[in-house]
């Protein structure tokens, strides 16, 4: 989704404006903008697509800034188009504004500032704040841009440059999120971290609400009351290889195969030694004596990894668990209550659907537990808990090592909570952990299969539509696995558990229609084996991922992914690396845009 780039320093700010611009490519965007302060006053450079156009233009110039702003925007208010894009000027010249977010009440104070004579080029929400710095500027920086802000509805976060402080970086940030870097030569601004990689040796993370005025020499930041606050920088461990493909042709192959070491860090920083004791966990026992019903709420991936989780929970705490997709937890009227624990589910930790809902369950009294990846992200500093799964930045659009850390840190969650809840005994958790820590390793065992189930993902290219069918964990898998395909391979697909294929879908299956059929669960084997017989007795053709134990009972199927046996409870997690797999493979022979599929933002921070 939209990323935010800015610098203020001795050096020419170009370079790294573009620089940045590239290192937020992976939010996902459809064009791309930067503007600066030079002595003809603020100049400004933009195109539709990708950030290497914007280079070229942008270059031909050789501007001589030493202050500017940049911006990738996915649109939201009006068309893809060089009009549209950020920066936006104010009406006279001497506002910039790059913005991420949206202004609610934009439509009306677009109307007040036309009634006013000010003219508007673009179709943005974002536009109107660039007018209105203009019209509230008086002569004090602070209360100007105070005055401004009361006036914005919604959540936002605003880089500004104007052409009569010039050597001065404006930020702003109301929910969406701000960090400012300190290198070297100067400042740095950035919606993420990972445009700060390599450049920036400290960092602050902006607070809600906060302003930050930035000159070469300093950084000076203010409350929403205009009272200064002071921050401190802290050094950053930003690692710049994380950024690289390395020898990988794409970052989600790179990610696929990072699963191994993803999932056993994961386990081993929540697990410690793998004995009942965790001070990563030992926050659980006091929090599940008041808990009697938990929620685990997530968007798409995320989601899956809820539906995943639900099952774990449900049989290894006995409590009563939901998974709900986070647009809709906001819109019903589920019950939550003081003593509900909702898990918030998230990579980046600013999915503006899983940060509604989780400000809704806080009002409600409940208490809120992430799970989340990126650090100081806002649902980790809103939550009253946090879980950090040990992933590493993830820069595919595409979810997959973010994905199987969730999964691995809900089951051990699962496992830890029923010990302490008396529900599983002390051999019962230790079998469980010991599945556990042999996941990472079996992971890596069905990856170094990866050319037999890229043979399978080449066949899977020519279809127009694939069914993936699974019941219970299988099911949870069989989502994930049809997101996976529809994202990257745009070939529309869809999950159904295994048992409702007769209520009415069957009717789609015909002579050389394909189905990806999940039986990992052996508990449920022998239903979804009757029910992949029912596809094939009408002309249907299965792809099936089962497990070892289940290799003599598959024989009359010829097109089968064979991963290794672990608990019903955890297939969801092996399941995943096939799909994902056939998923890349199968865009791949498509020649997608595999790591920024179209139309699709890695952070989604719109409602
Ligand atoms: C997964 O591949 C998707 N890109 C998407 O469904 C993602 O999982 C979802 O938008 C939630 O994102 P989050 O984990 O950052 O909250």
């Amino acid at each position: 989704m939209c990323g935010i780039v800015g610098y203020v320093g001795k050096e020419n700010a170009v370079p790294y404006l573009l620089d940045g611009l590239s290192r937020l490519e992976y939010r996902g965007y459809d064009s791309a903008g930067i503007a600066v302060l030079t002595d003809k006053g603020i100049e400004t450079e933009k195109c539709t697509g990708r950030v290497a156009a914007l280079r070229d233009k942008a270059e031909k110039h050789n501007f001589s800034c030493n202050l500017g702003i940049g911006h990738t925007r996915w649109a939201t208010h009006g068309e893809v188009s060089e009009r549209n894009a950020h920066p936006h000027v104010s009406y006279k010249g001497d506002f910039a504004v790059v913005h991420n977010g949206i202004i609610e009440n934009y439509a009306t104070l677009r109307d007040k500032l036309k009634d006013e004579g000010y003219a508007f080029l673009s179709d943005t929400d974002s536009e109107v704040v660039a007018h209105l710095l203009e019209r509230d500027y008086n002569g004090d920086l602070i209360s100007s841009l105070m005055n401004t802000v009361k006036k914005l509805e919604g959540a936002f976060a605003l880089g500004i440059i104007c052409k009569n402080l010039s050597d001065t970086l404006i930020l702003i940030r109301k929910e969406s999120p701000l960090v400012v870097g300190k290198g070297k030569d100067g400042f740095y601004a950035a919606s993420d971290m990972g445009a700060l990689c390599g450049v920036a040796e400290e960092s602050i993370t902006m607070n809600d609400g906060e302003i930050a005025v930035i000159t070469k020499e300093k950084a000076t930041f203010y409350l929403s009351d205009g009272n200064e606050v002071f921050r401190r920088f802290e050094k950053s461990n930003l690692c710049a290889s994380s950024a690289e493909k390395g020898d990988f042709p794409h970052f989600m192959l790179k990610e696929i195969f990072e699963q191994p070491s993803a999932t056993e860090h994961t386990y081993r920083f929540l697990s410690s030694s793998g004995t009942s004791s965790t001070e990563e966990l030992s926050f659980l026992p006091s929090l599940l004596q008041t808990t009697d019903r938990i929620y685990i709420v997530g968007c798409g991936s995320a989601y899956h990894t809820a539906v995943a989780g639900k099952y774990v929970f449900e049989k290894l705490t006995k409590l009563p668990t939901e998974a709900v997709i986070a647009s809709e937890f906001c819109t019903s009227s589920i019950p939550v209550r003081k003593n509900s624990l909702c898990i918030f589910v998230s990579q980046s930790g600013e999915t503006a659907d899983t940060l509604s809902a989780l400000k809704k369950a806080k009002e409600k009294g409940a208490t809120i537990l992430s799970v989340v990846n990126v650090p100081e992200s806002s649902i980790a500093r809103k939550s009253h808990k946090v879980i950090y799964t040990k992933a590493g930045p993830e820069i595919a659009v595409a979810t997959t090592k973010a994905y199987s850390a969730q999964l691995i840190t809900l089951y051990t969650l699962a496992a830890f909570s029923g010990y302490y809840l008396g529900v599983i005994n002390d051999g019962d958790f230790r079998y469980y952990m010991r599945e556990l820590s042999c996941l990472p390793k079996k992971i890596k065992n069905i990856l170094e299969r990866e050319n037999e189930i890229a043979e399978f993902g080449k066949l899977l290219s020519s279809e127009s539509s694939i069914r993936f069918i699974g019941r219970n964990t299988d099911y949870a898998a069989a989502m994930e696995g049809a997101l996976k395909m529809k994202e990257i391979s745009y070939i529309p697909c869809e999950a159904y558990p295994a048992g409702e294929l007769k209520h009415g879908t069957i009717s789609l299956v015909e002579k050389g229609s394909i189905t990806v059929a999940l039986c990992c669960n052996d508990s449920i084997f022998k239903k979804t084996a009757n029910n992949i017989e029912e596809i094939r007795s009408r002309g249907g053709d299965i792809i099936l991922i089962t497990t070892e134990k289940h290799t003599e009972d598959v024989t009359v199927i010829n097109r089968k992914i064979i991963i290794p046996d672990t608990d019903d409870l955890f297939v969801t997690l092996l399941e995943a690396i096939p799909l994902q797999l056939l998923a890349y493979y199968t865009a791949k022979e498509k020649g997608c845009d595999i790591d920024k599929p179209r139309n699709l933002a890695k952070s989604v921070t719109v409602e």
